[in-house]
């Protein structure tokens, strides 16, 4: 019987770590979601149609560089909130969510959208300035903290903000506040969350 845990959450939040360390820990197979519409967005910055895109994506385009680079996020963004985008993506995320015995889902809309069902649903958060803070820690540009700020503001409204599969919690997601949290305390929260539910393979 497959085991699903949705993780979803702002960017920034923590959550990618916590999906990473949740999957090690009790062996299910780890899909950052993020990476299907960042990986639509880059193909769209090489000048190709967003729905395009999406249908014809293949699990190589996951693994292409540069996929965390801003200006991709920005544009994953963008056709993140074309529905057409999210209806070509659905399919690939549930199959993986149900393949194998247990799966951990990170993105916006894992919990109320993609699966619904999960037997573990997170929402992991922190205050937009901690996690500017934590994004401009990873850059080794000359990009400012304000600038860093504003675009996890403007990601924030647009993916919280769009019509279709906006980015919120279920309402029996379990919330994780990571703001004044160590990594380790985060992730022993989610492991917690976990091992309540499930009891083993
Ligand atoms: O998690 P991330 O920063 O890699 O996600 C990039 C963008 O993709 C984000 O701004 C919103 C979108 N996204 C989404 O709409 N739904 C998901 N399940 C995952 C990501």
């Amino acid at each position: 019987m497959a085991f699903t845990v949705a993780i979803d959450g702002p960017a920034a939040s923590g959550k990618g770590t916590i999906s990473r360390a949740v999957a090690q820990r009790f062996g299910f197979r780890h899909l950052d979601t993020g990476l299907l519409y960042r990986a639509t967005g880059r193909r769209v910055l090489n000048g190709e149609d967003a729905v395009a895109a999406a249908t014809a994506l293949m699990p190589d385009d996951l693994q292409t560089d540069g996929l965390r680079s801003a200006d991709v996020a920005e544009a994953a963004s963008k056709v993140a909130a074309i529905p057409e985008v999210r209806a070509a993506l659905v399919a690939f995320q549930r199959r993986f969510a149900r393949l194998g015995d247990g799966a951990v889902l990170d993105g916006r809309d894992i919990g109320t959208v993609i699966c619904p069902e999960a037997e573990v649903k997170l929402f992991v958060t922190a205050s937009a300035e901690v996690r500017a803070a934590r994004r401009h820690a990873e850059f080794d540009d000359d990009t400012t903290l304000e600038e860093v700020l504003a675009d996890v503001k403007r990601r924030d409204e647009r993916d919280a903000g769009r019509a279709d599969a906006p980015m919120r919690a279920a309402e029996d997601a379990i919330r994780i506040d990571t703001t004044e949290m160590s990594i380790a305390e985060a992730v022993a929260a989610a492991e917690g969350a976990v091992a309540a539910v499930w009891s083993g393979g």
